[in-house]
């Protein structure tokens, strides 16, 4: 890594790398960042300069409450929300204070390839739960709960990061219910909720943190801008109590107090729902562009149209390796997320990610022949 890099990325000249999860430069709101720092800088109240409040500023999460509750369609509260610097980091403070070395924890085969490497920092014993087109298989997880005592479950509801499939209705509300008979907490990592293109998904698991048993995690990342270093937890009162006493918070004070006055006037000003729309406008044409683009060119490969979300999921025929293949594609220019790194248990060889978020439409398709003469050579 030169001593000089900037972002985490660092993609080879004249790579395509659908790996990249992450939004183009183009896409990064700094015009309008402008406006909101120069407004906030502009109302003679340095407060948010000071350390903050361990839960987030008030005003901040009265801002980002009335926001929620627009774009989620419940009432969202700013009792129920706790800031953070986005949902990796919450899922590192959920870490710090409901486990213990060894625990159990649930995550679902696929998951966020990430969030693995943060279970592993704790030492938890992960279990896989398989999933479908419809999210997680809840038989599955019910025969799971037969063997084992999770302290909780991580899913991603909504336009899953990598299968972009989505929780269905009516297996949220059996999950709810296995969740209080087996008495786990689901945490709920929500981060792609508000980004669908052409189907919404149901209503946030955010709308049952009544039960006790639900943490939702959004972040500003996926609707903004990751640089901001921004999210929250939404969650009951009492379930937000044990993360803000983390010494992490007694000490620091509550994270990111400038960055949240700033996005509070980004909100306040209108300018987050313009952003949010422009991105989901985006995304919508790169995900139908890409989605097409590989149906004509990749016939062998088998994958359920995204309706929101980064992310494409492509399954190589049985017996093929995408480790393999990704040796040869990136010796064409071309490269992927490998199926292997979103598996707890080393297994989903046969699939890979792609995501449309990084590159313009010309590139994506670029990209799709690329890939194409790699996939298509032994099919
Ligand atoms: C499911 C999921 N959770 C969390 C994150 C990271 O979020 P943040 O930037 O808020 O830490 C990502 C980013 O790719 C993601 O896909």
């Amino acid at each position: 890594m030169s001593i000089l890099q900037t972002t985490q990325l660092n993609i080879p000249a004249g790579m395509i790398d659908f790996g990249v999860g992450q939004p183009s430069l183009s896409l990064l709101p700094q015009a309008a960042l402008k406006q909101a720092a120069e407004h906030r800088l502009s109302q003679g109240d340095a407060s948010f300069l000071q350390y903050g409040a361990e839960q987030g500023d008030g005003y901040f999460r009265l801002t980002l409450a009335e926001f929620l509750s627009k774009h989620y369609g419940l009432p969202v509260e700013a009792g129920q929300l706790l800031i953070t610097s986005g949902a990796s980091q919450a899922l590192d403070l959920i870490c710090t204070r409901f486990t213990q070395p060894g625990d159990t924890i649930f995550v679902e085969e696929p998951t966020y390839f990430l969030a693995l490497l943060i279970f592993r920092d704790y030492h938890l014993n992960l279990v896989g739960i398989p999933m479908d087109e419809n999210g997680l298989i809840v038989e599955a997880l019910e025969e799971k709960l037969a063997q084992h005592r999770p302290v909780f479950l991580y899913t991603i509801p909504a336009f899953h990061n990598p299968s972009a499939a989505t929780l269905s209705a009516e297996r949220r509300e059996r999950l709810l219910r296995l969740s209080q008979e087996h008495n786990f907490l689901i945490v709920a990592d929500e981060v792609y909720q508000m980004l669908d293109y052409t189907t919404p998904p149901p209503p946030p698991l955010a709308a049952h943190i009544d039960t006790n048993h639900v943490i939702s995690l959004g972040s500003f990342s996926k609707i903004t801008a990751p640089g901001l270093r921004l999210g929250w937890v939404q969650a009951a009162p009492a379930r937000l109590e044990p993360l803000l006493h983390a010494g992490l918070l007694e000490s620091g004070g509550g994270l990111n107090p400038f960055t949240s006055a700033v996005v509070q006037s980004l909100i306040e000003l209108g300018l987050q729902d313009a952003c949010l729309a422009h991105l989901k406008a985006v995304y919508q044409q790169r995900s139908a562009a890409l989605s097409a683009a590989l149906r004509q060119q990749t016939p062998g490969l088998s994958f359920v149209e995204p309706g929101g979300g980064f992310f494409i999921w492509l399954r190589l025929p049985e017996g093929r390796n995408a480790q393999e293949i990704l040796v040869e594609a990136r010796g064409r220019n071309v490269s992927f997320q490998p199926g292997i790194k979103f598996s707890s248990a080393q297994g989903l060889q046969n699939y890979l990610r792609l995501s449309f978020a990084y590159y313009d439409t010309a590139e994506l398709l670029d990209g799709v022949n690329r890939l194409a003469q790699v996939i298509n050579k032994d099919t």
